[in-house]
């Protein structure tokens, strides 16, 4: 009895510890369900990249850790990832500082 309820709070508690740092948003969902069978959400929530760079960390994932993924799960993640996981904007008509 208690060992069930033991297991089913665990159940309840990882999904909910592994959203916490994740913004709101499409795809999300999504994200959590592929990327924090492994390794918390931590592991890239910090992370700020552009699509570009997310395809290829989301590819090596795949590819060097044996992540199995769906091809609309993939596309669903990179979008949710290079649209909240972005670097912050930055104002293209300027003009870049003299280095
Ligand atoms: C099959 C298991 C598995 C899944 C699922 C998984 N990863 Fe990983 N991931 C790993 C392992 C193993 C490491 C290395 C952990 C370490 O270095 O401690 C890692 C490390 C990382 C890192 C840090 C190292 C790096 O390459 O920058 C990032 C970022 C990352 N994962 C993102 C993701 C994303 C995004 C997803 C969802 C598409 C995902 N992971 C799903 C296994 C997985």
């Amino acid at each position: 009895m208690f060992k069930t309820l033991f297991i089913l709070s665990a159940l309840v508690a990882i999904p909910a510890l592994a959203q916490k740092d994740l913004p709101e948003g499409a795809g999300k969902q999504v994200t959590v369900r592929a990327c924090t069978g492994c390794h918390g959400a931590e592991m890239f929530s910090a992370i700020r990249l552009n699509q570009a760079d997310w395809e290829r960390k989301v590819a090596n994932m795949t590819t060097e850790r044996g992540v199995e993924i769906s091809d609309a799960d993939f596309a669903a993640v990179l979008k949710y990832l290079s649209t909240y996981l972005a670097p912050p904007k930055t104002n293209v008509n300027k003009t870049p500082e003299a280095k």
